[in-house]
């Protein structure tokens, strides 16, 4: 297939050693700030914040909290999405002040749809709330993964690390936060076996069915 998208998606892969002397820059990481803040969530309600790290013995301090892959500490930056720690009446009110505020809209016109979602989180449980809040950081990173290969930066999606240390090592809990995934950020280092390996998929044929 002849597609410059398709071609930049081929080349990212999973980078599981990335180059500790090559850094991103800040035009670079600004780019990923942005493309977070514009990924698309439920509602519009953005319940996600995402810590850029690029202070290396903050990211030394994290390996073992993230299964000793020293990704974490080797890439140029890590970023660890974050979820609130809950959506409160309060939280929905500033959204739609945003709205009233940058698109000059009646308040009145967006008063059912504030009500109805303030209404509706509040019949939700902490659990149900969570696990939205997580589905739309996994939006976020699937986003960030993609304006990444698109920019040229490589990147590693992480799971595998403990939430809960994270959240004390870097004081989430303080920040309203708790954390949820984490992705470096760099350049892959040359001797990455990891990045001449074939892409490994079941096929469009298999998973994709068209009616
Ligand atoms: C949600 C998610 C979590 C992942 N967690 C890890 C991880 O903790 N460590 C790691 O090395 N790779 C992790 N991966 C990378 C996957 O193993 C990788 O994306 C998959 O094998 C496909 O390969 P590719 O991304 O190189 O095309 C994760 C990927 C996703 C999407």
């Amino acid at each position: 297939m002849n597609s410059k998208i398709i071609e930049k998606l081929q080349w990212r892969y999973a980078t599981k050693k990335f180059d500790s002397n090559k850094k991103l820059s800040e035009a670079q990481v600004n780019i990923l700030k942005e493309a977070f803040n514009l990924t698309a969530t439920s509602y519009g309600l953005q319940p996600l914040k995402m810590l850029v790290i690029g202070d290396q013995e903050i990211k030394e301090t994290l390996v073992p909290a993230s299964m000793n892959q020293a990704q974490v500490k080797d890439a140029s930056h890590l970023l660890v999405f974050c979820i609130e720690s809950t959506i409160s009446s309060e939280y929905i009110k500033a959204h739609f002040n945003r709205v009233e505020a940058t698109r000059n809209t009646d308040r009145e016109i967006l008063n059912d749809y504030e009500d109805f979602l303030i209404d509706s989180f509040s019949k939700k449980d902490q659990d149900e709330i969570r696990n939205w809040m997580t589905k739309q950081a996994y939006l976020a990173m699937g986003n960030l993964l993609t304006v990444c290969a698109v920019e040229g930066i490589d990147a590693c999606p992480m799971e595998g690390f403990e939430p809960e240390k994270y959240d004390e090592l870097l004081q989430l809990k303080e920040k309203g936060l708790r954390s949820v995934l984490v992705m470096p950020v760099g350049y892959r280092a040359e001797d990455d076996m990891f990045a001449g390996m074939k892409k490994v998929r079941r096929g469009v044929e298999e998973v994709v069915i068209s009616i």
